[in-house]
């Protein structure tokens, strides 16, 4: 198969607008199906189908039109949520993003149950349970086809490593492992390649933690302007991009993922995974930590089994 329908679910946002784009651009996009409850979301999906690239853009709006956006989706991209507003607490952002995600994956278990479902919407490490519990009560679960995008955390650290080193940072491979917010990102840095040009282990220290606290960097930065979108949207497309290519056919496709894994304790583990006809094709594992590593790894799986149960507490509610 060449030919593929991937649906953004959020496609009105920040991050979904931008990501639309990247996708439109993606060759082995032929449909792309744009939904939001936002009433602009016809207009970006006309909007892009102005483009000259092959990809046919529909555009859904609202509840009402979620089954057809859904509907034989080979691929659905999940940045739908709401940030943070002045007011509202972690617990309130929590309800309303888990709620979300709970009901496109319902929608996704009746309209393509086969699909691989990409999620975006915060906290990631949460929401990954989330929908698979749904996906599980509605009997269609399948581990392989759930994923969340930590992405972004890979990136950054490839663009940070690369300045550091002077290099081009498309030519850096560095595994980030765990989950996808603060102590639970973790950069293994020893295991870049090339080598981080980097001997005293107190700017080891202050990279990794560059790396945890991006997000906040981003947020800091735009003054109340919001967080990362422009670069969350490039990382989305990548990794949608790669579980195209694994559907594809196409071998050795390799990206970090944040996925159902009985490699720690926690049940749910971001590390290298191969990408193949049915989405994650092999767990990877993440090799040899150094010292410094097993010790953010120890901190990190505490907030990740807290993180997990929070979000299959909410699915079973
Ligand atoms: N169904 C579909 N789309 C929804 C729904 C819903 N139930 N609720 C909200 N949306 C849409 C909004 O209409 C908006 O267009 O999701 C989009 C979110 O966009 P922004 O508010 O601009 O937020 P963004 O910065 O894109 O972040 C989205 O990704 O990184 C995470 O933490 C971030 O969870 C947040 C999400």
């Amino acid at each position: 198969q060449k030919n593929f329908k991937v649906v953004v679910a959020g496609a009105s946002g920040g991050i979904g607008q931008p990501l639309a784009l990247l996708l439109k651009q993606n060759p082995l996009v032929t449909k792309l199906a744009l939904y939001d409850i936002a009433p602009v979301t016809p207009g970006v999906a006309v909007d892009l189908s102005h483009m000259d690239t092959p990809a046919k853009v529909t555009g859904h709006k609202g509840p009402e039109e979620l089954s057809a956006a859904i509907k034989d989706a080979d691929v659905v991209v999940i940045p739908a949520g709401v940030p943070r507003k002045p007011g509202m607490t972690r617990d309130d952002l929590f309800n309303t993003n888990a709620s979300i995600v709970r009901d496109l994956a319902a929608s996704i278990a009746q309209n393509s149950p086969k699909a691989i479902v990409a999620i975006i919407t915060n906290p990631v490490n949460s929401m990954v349970p989330i929908a698979s519990e749904v996906l599980k009560k509605a009997g269609v679960y399948d581990p392989a086809r759930v994923l969340g995008v930590t992405t972004l955390d890979v990136v950054r650290a490839a663009a940070f490593i690369g300045e550091i080193n002077g290099v081009d940072p498309r030519t850096v491979t560095i595994p980030v492992i765990g989950g996808h917010s603060g102590v639970t990102i973790i950069p293994v840095l020893s295991q870049s390649q090339p080598a981080v040009k980097l001997t005293d282990q107190a700017k080891i220290k202050a990279l990794t933690e560059r790396i945890q606290e991006a997000g906040t960097e981003v947020v800091k930065a735009k003054a109340g302007g919001g967080s990362a979108t422009l670069s969350m949207a490039y990382a989305g497309a990548r990794l949608t991009g790669s579980v195209l290519r694994g559907l594809k056919g196409e071998s050795n496709v390799v990206e970090c993922a944040y996925v159902k894994s009985d490699l720690t304790e926690a049940g749910y583990f971001a590390n290298p995974v191969m990408l193949g006809k049915n989405g994650v094709e092999k767990n990877l594992g993440f090799g040899k930590l150094n010292e410094f590593e097993q010790q953010l790894l120890k901190a990190a799986i505490p907030e990740l089994l807290k993180n997990i149960k929070t979000g299959e507490e909410f699915a079973k509610k």
